[in-house]
């Protein structure tokens, strides 16, 4: 046999051999075509005790650890809910001027209340997905957002971050929004559990809930995005919820998260939001943010103690103090096990392992703007237009005064780890001037008196209002719901000088307007729009977009009237949740209080009809008609009421919506399904919900006072 047949038989008898110790080579773990449990399973079995206990504490300001015996991967995380901020530390260092830290730019999306307002889940979605992609162009694996609190007290300070007061709305939000971002391959993260739902000594603040307060108005959403959308990782909040931080609070992380709900993902610490080694490591927290290093090298950098950012806790659950307590039985084995192997379950889940990584995502584009000029423009809300005063049309508007401190910058959100650093970022004053072209004069002034002269020499005074990142900020509630000094006595004298002016406000939560609303005819709340805010305001003013956002927080006459007052900041590191179930417009509803504008409102430049209702216990159905000149979109809302309940409850509650776009004059059937859950009330003495048989009221309508039809059915069983 001539030697090359001979070296090819042997290379062909060899070949199965080596295939055989190749595949031996390539342990389980590594084989993406097997089962993630069966990874994990595999590669958990392979791991000493020091490594699975290095495992649940992080390795920097935003990585988990790697192994690199193992070949595990750090998670890289990044904020927030609306774009990619820089990951290199807290906020307070990456969002500086000259900050000393790499910068990274990405997408700067309208802020949580403006999404709200558009009661679109769809694009929601689409907002998430946009998101997971410049995560993915950035390198990131997982983005800590959507925040879901409710809005609770008005002067909260992250109420901008949030999607309102109603955690029906919020739910079927943030679900969009969890499944687009992680569609894109992208962990999202849904925060913060439980109840931070104000700045006012956010890190050791203790909320005393009831049960069914926690089930009926703060937990939905959270468990929403656990049941609905698959959430893979939940942040633990700051506060305590009744008596227990959250980090180690075990009804809600193991009862309530994991055993009731079935969660099967991460449970991440908010940063420095641990307090404890043994109560943590058996409540159900499986990794604490951030990385004891980079604590001690930001807080030598100065990062202010008292920014919320850093606060002197955290680094609980290192090696030093978590291996001897493992050893010495008082926190188990298996509960190490159970942390590690959510870690690995959501690393193998999202694809961490294999490289190229799938994709490679996109930031910065000119689609990703198209997209928050889009939100931008279906969150705003016009709270008031008598007279018609808006649009602006050229054949009726040949000048327009532009004035106001928020005239001539982008306010594109508010303050904190939420904050976007963004290079296109659009003024009012300069979209409107790209608007406006030649057919309409343009003239600018910040601040009286010039401002009130150039609006009495023009058509319409444009007064470009509200709050900043400064004002409305992580780490510290507002002090009063009044405006920042001056704009009140701005607005009245222009008010004074023209009686076509329009107030754009930028607010992500509700503020006193009592001293000007009379005076003004057209009101729009722009909120924290993003990057394209400018842009998007100007499609507003000028009708190149027929608004349609509607109000997902209640905005109250005074703060007096609010739900929470009286029990909130709370008192000796106490504050009690003592309105219950009645929070929003539920409590307006019970006690019968007329708000400045209701949840649910938003005007638009056409208007709609509603007729045909046919209500079941199943099904409920109407005809929506556009009757106006304008195509135009409207947000039907659809609240149900118990008429004779055996227990205290709401007025009425929402239990679906829809958003549809209807051209002038078209007609629209909609129908809505009703699942008995939507009925029901959570019994804590039953530790269950309750569907009561008898008569309930439907009630829908253009807003929560807006009711244009209703009927009832009678439930039998
Ligand atoms: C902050 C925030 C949280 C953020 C985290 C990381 O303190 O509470 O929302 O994701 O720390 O920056």
């Amino acid at each position: 046999m001539k030697p090359i047949r001979a070296l090819n038989l042997l290379a062909a008898l060899a070949a199965p051999m080596i295939t055989a110790v190749r595949a031996q080579d390539t342990p389980p773990y590594r084989d993406f075509k097997l089962g993630v449990e069966q990874r994990v399973d595999d590669l958990l079995g392979r791991m000493t005790l020091e490594e699975k206990v290095d495992m649940v504490s992080g390795g920097g300001w935003m990585e988990s650890k790697a192994n690199a015996r193992l070949g595990i991967p750090a998670l890289k995380m990044a904020d927030g809910p609306v774009g990619v901020r820089a990951w290199f530390g807290p906020s307070a260092l990456t969002m500086k001027a000259n900050s000393p830290l790499p910068t990274i730019t990405s997408t700067a999306f309208p802020a949580g209340v403006a999404l709200g307002a558009t009661w679109d889940p769809e694009l929601l979605r689409e907002v998430g997905k946009t998101i997971g992609q410049e995560a993915r162009a950035l390198g990131r694996d997982m983005m800590l957002g959507p925040g879901v609190n409710m809005v609770r007290a008005p002067l909260a300070g992250r109420n901008f971050e949030m999607y309102g007061e109603d955690p029906y709305l919020t739910s079927r939000l943030v679900v969009g929004y969890i499944q687009g971002m992680q569609s894109e391959g992208i962990i999202a993260t849904v925060k913060h559990f439980a109840a931070n739902n104000q700045e006012h000594e956010r890190q050791t603040i203790d909320a005393k809930i009831d049960e069914r307060a926690l089930r009926e108005i703060y937990l939905p959403a959270f468990r929403a995005a656990v049941q609905e959308a698959g959430v893979w990782a939940v942040m633990s909040a700051y506060n305590k919820v009744n008596g227990f931080w959250c980090a180690e609070n075990s009804w809600l992380l193991t009862d309530v998260l994991k055993k009731e709900w079935g969660f099967k993902g991460l449970v991440v610490s908010d940063w420095m939001g641990t307090h404890s080694t043994v109560a943590t490591a058996n409540a159900g927290l499986d990794l604490e943010m951030p990385g004891a290093e980079s604590i001690r090298r930001y807080i030598a950098a100065g990062v202010p103690q008292n920014s919320g950012d850093i606060g002197s806790r955290g680094a609980m659950q290192t090696p030093e103090k978590l291996l001897p307590l493992v050893r010495g039985g008082e926190v188990k084995e298996a509960a190490i096990d159970d942390k590690v192997r959510r870690l690995l379950r959501v690393m193998f889940a999202h694809g961490l392992f294999e490289n190229p990584k799938p994709g490679g995502g996109v930031v910065d584009t000119p689609a990703q703007r198209t997209l928050a000029r889009k939100a931008a423009g279906e969150g705003m809300v016009l709270l008031k237009n008598a007279g018609g005063v808006l649009p602006l049309l050229p054949q009726k508007v040949h000048s327009v005064a532009v004035l106001g401190p928020n005239a001539a910058v982008a306010r594109t959100g508010g303050g904190g780890s939420s904050s976007v650093k963004t290079n296109h970022a659009i003024s009012p004053l300069d979209a409107v001037r790209e608007r406006a072209g030649t057919a309409i004069q343009v003239s600018y002034a910040e601040s009286l008196p010039e401002a009130a002269e150039l609006a009495a020499k023009a058509d319409v005074a444009l007064v470009f209002a509200g709050d900043s990142a400064e004002v409305e900020r992580e780490g510290r509630d507002r002090e009063s719901m009044d405006l920042p000094a001056g704009q009140d006595e701005l607005i009245e004298a222009v008010t004074k000088a023209n009686r076509n002016t329009v107030v754009v406000l930028n607010v992500g939560a509700p503020v006193a307007m009592d001293r000007w609303i009379e005076r003004a005819p057209a009101v729009v709340n722009a909120w924290f729009p993003g990057e394209e805010g400018g842009h998007a305001i100007a499609d507003v003013l000028f009708g190149d977009v027929n608004p349609s956002g509607k109000l997902p927080v209640t905005f109250p006459r005074k703060l007096e009237d609010s739900p929470s007052w009286g029990h909130y900041p709370g008192k000796d590191g106490v504050v009690e949740y003592a309105e219950g179930i009645y929070v929003g417009y539920r409590h307006f509803d019970k006690k019968n209080i007329e708000p400045l504008f209701c949840f649910g409102h938003g005007l638009s430049y056409t208007k709609f009809e509603y007729s045909d209702l046919q209500v079941s216990a199943r099904e409920v159905s109407l005809k929506v008609r556009n009757a106006g000149g304008r195509d135009g979109a409207e947000v039907v809302q659809l609240y149900v009421r118990q008429v004779a309940p055996s227990v205290d409850r709401p007025v009425k509650e929402l239990k679906a919506f829809r958003r549809v776009e209807l051209r002038r004059g078209e007609a629209w059937p909609i129908s809505f399904s009703l699942d008995q859950s939507a009925l029901a009330y959570y019994d804590p003495a039953k530790k269950d919900w309750v569907t009561e048989p008898g008569k309930y009221e439907v009630l829908v309508g253009a807003s929560s006072r807006d009711i244009r039809v209703r009927g009832t059915f009678e439930l039998t069983k």
